[in-house]
């Protein structure tokens, strides 16, 4: 701030159709999701097509997706691709189209608090609401031999999804990747960066896969920063800062000695919400 630095944060990209080809959040959530599927099946003792061979018959793996966002979808598609059966449970109705399209069931909690002036993300639920979620989610996870957890609140804990109770329940040899480790976790066992195995369930906290597959989430965030630049660069390389266009002055921290994002400020300033 004292240099007067004008600096942008690219996780503030606005989550519009218009922003998109510089949304980062979407292009790493994108490789998590993919990467997590495939992590989860190399860790599982079990196929997750369905299989009829001359030594019997193998039943597909079943695998729950928690958060049905960027990260959530990916997962969705990626083990369907691979034959698993796939429910999925997200508090954002819209989510429930979403999920449906790609071939999986979606578990259905009714009563959701859906913010429409939260830019499309998830808000905090009414307690009610999370004693439903959390009765109907640990029946669906006991069942499932996959769990791939990616339900976040931005700037908040992750909510807790998965209790230690659930877990103890759950097939030995099942598999829980969470992608909400770094803000705590869906699961309550989760360790961030770390693999754990409680009662042969391994739980692997893991919120940075996208550095698991560098070429191709570099390609896709090296895309994203030229579309990004070419909004604010004019001319000869000069810098173009249009405060009316909403991606520039949502994306923009701080500039000329003070911060402009209303999103730190009320991160740095929880007291005065903005
Ligand atoms: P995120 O990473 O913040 O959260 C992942 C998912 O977890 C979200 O779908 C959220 O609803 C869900 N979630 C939060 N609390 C939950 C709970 N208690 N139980 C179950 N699920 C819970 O979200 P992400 O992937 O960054 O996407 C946020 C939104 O932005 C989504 O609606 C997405 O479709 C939208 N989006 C829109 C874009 C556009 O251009 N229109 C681009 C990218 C995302």
């Amino acid at each position: 701030l004292k240099l007067g630095i004008t600096s942008f944060s690219m996780d503030n990209v606005p989550r519009t159709t218009r922003a998109q080809a510089m949304d980062i959040l979407s292009s790493m959530a994108t490789v998590a999701g993919y990467k997590a599927v495939l992590m989860a099946a190399s860790h599982s003792p079990r196929f997750f097509p369905m299989f009829m061979t001359a030594a019997g018959s193998i039943i597909p793996s079943k695998v729950l997706v928690l958060g049905a966002g960027v990260a959530g979808l990916q997962a969705i598609a990626t083990a369907r691709r691979l034959g698993a059966v796939v429910e999925a449970f997200d508090v954002r109705a819209a989510a429930e189209e979403e999920v449906k399209s790609l071939g999986a069931k979606f578990i259905k909690v009714e009563g959701a608090k859906d913010e429409a002036t939260a830019g499309g993300y998830a808000v905090e639920q009414s307690e009610e609401y999370k004693a439903k979620q959390q009765a109907l989610i640990q029946e669906h996870a006991k069942k499932s031999n996959i769990i791939i957890c990616t339900a976040q609140i931005p700037g908040r804990k992750a909510p807790l999804l998965i209790t230690k109770e659930t877990v103890a329940e759950m097939v030995p040899g099942s598999v829980i990747i969470d992608l909400a480790a770094s803000s705590g976790g869906n699961c309550e066992l989760t360790q961030d960066n770390q693999t754990i195995n409680s009662n042969g369930v391994s739980i692997i906290g893991n919120s940075n896969l996208p550095s698991t597959m560098p070429l191709d989430a570099s390609k896709m965030y090296g895309k994203n920063m030229v579309n990004f630049l070419k909004l604010i660069i004019g001319e000869f390389g000069a810098l173009n800062l249009n405060w009316d266009d909403d991606i520039v002055f949502n994306t923009c921290v701080t500039h000329q000695g003070s911060i402009q994002s209303e999103r730190v400020k009320s991160i740095l300033f929880p007291s005065n919400p903005v």
